[in-house]
């Protein structure tokens, strides 16, 4: 790949997530900038690109990739758009950061992998910006090491204040659980096996009809169990947390003991009301390194196998949740493409 010294990215979808990559590339982090910002809803698009110096706002992502100032994409569409905008990067062989999900379901997710193994190189890397953490960093480094013994157990929680009016019991599974699904598999070097879905009363802060909270037990093929409780409505904050229990100790992140205050006869500190503030390091990283990467002709970081291997456990995870029981994850087989470390 042949690429200019400052990578020129079109954005795809200027929502929430995507109006914050582009404020990263434009203000934040180096070696890239905003050539183009795409979105259905063009006059968003355009709001955005205004802010931009040499921004062009489109209204269909296959005419900014056909501009000769877009290098590369990321996609931060809603998860249903990915397919089509992922397949278009192919075509015109340009690398892609696509916000998780890959896609939706299983199918179309191994459609985009299989479309990746006919190029023979890989152009995706995966928005799984945990991976990208200095607290989930850290913990991957000391089981790394050993010291600990063998990982058996992983215990997470994740909390979000209030869920989004559209919000569908299974789409916590999908769009919650997801990560959880991600850094188990990573943390642990692990595929995930099975998965089992219990829920208890819902919270009365929950909109009518929503399974909310949900507890989700994660079976791995290499022995170990990870649960994982989500929360999506619990009203105080967005808690993410993670504790591994190993043979010979345990490591827990999450706490968010950074600021403690003491006053007027308490101690405490605050919590993150969303994920913007708790992964705001995550997200620069995570850009950061897809840009040089990409400027070194290089893709590194979850792949289009890690986002397809997510959509098959986050599938069974829907259907554990709506059977009342233990649903088998069924695997395609990991292509060459990928290596072969999960
Ligand atoms: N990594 C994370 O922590 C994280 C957090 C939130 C959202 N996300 C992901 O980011 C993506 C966007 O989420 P969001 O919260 O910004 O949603 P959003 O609804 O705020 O924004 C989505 C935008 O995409 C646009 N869009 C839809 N179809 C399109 C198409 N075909 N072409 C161009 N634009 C299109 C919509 O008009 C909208 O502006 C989703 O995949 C979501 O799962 C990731």
């Amino acid at each position: 790949m042949n690429r200019r010294e400052t990578l020129g990215i079109a954005v795809i979808g200027t929502g929430r997530m995507g109006a914050d990559h582009v404020r990263r590339i434009d203000r934040v982090i180096s070696g890239a900038r905003v050539a183009a910002v795409v979105d259905i809803d063009r006059g968003r698009a355009e709001a955005v690109a205004a802010g931009v110096d040499g921004c062009t706002a489109y209204g269909d992502a296959d005419e900014a990739m056909a501009s000769a100032d877009v290098d590369a994409v990321l996609v931060a569409s809603s998860g249903a758009a990915h397919e089509e905008a992922l397949l278009a990067a192919f075509a015109r062989d340009l690398p892609v950061l696509c916000e998780k999900p890959l896609t939706p379901d299983a199918a179309s997710a191994l459609r985009v992998m299989e479309a990746e193994v006919a190029l023979g190189h890989r152009l995706v890397q995966v928005g799984f910006m945990r991976r990208y953490d200095t607290e989930y960093v850290r913990l991957k480094a000391l089981l790394g090491t050993g010291q600990l013994g063998r990982p058996l157990m992983l215990h997470n929680r994740h909390r979000n204040v209030a869920s989004p009016p559209f919000f569908t019991s299974s789409m916590l599974i999908t769009d919650s659980v997801a990560h959880e699904v991600d850094v188990t598999r990573w943390l642990l070097g692990h595929e995930i096996s099975a998965v089992t879905v219990l829920c208890p009363s819902s919270s009365s802060g929950a909109p009518g009809g929503l399974r909310d909270p949900q507890f989700v037990v994660l079976e791995t093929d290499g022995g170990a169990l990870s649960d994982v409780e989500i929360f999506v409505n619990c009203g105080f904050g967005y808690q993410v947390q993670a504790e591994a229990v190993c043979e010979r100790g345990t490591a827990r992140i999450g706490d968010g003991h950074e600021l403690v205050t003491n006053m007027a006869g308490r101690w405490g500190g605050t919590i993150p009301q969303d994920w913007t503030e708790r992964f705001a390091q995550a997200y620069d990283d995570e850009v950061q390194a897809w840009v040089d990467a990409t400027r070194r002709g290089e893709v590194t970081g979850p792949s289009a196998w890690d986002g397809y291997a997510a959509a098959a456990v986050c599938e069974a995870g829907v259907r554990a949740l709506e059977t009342g029981g233990r649903a088998e994850v069924a695997l395609a087989e990991r292509p060459g493409l990928y290596g072969a470390e999960v």
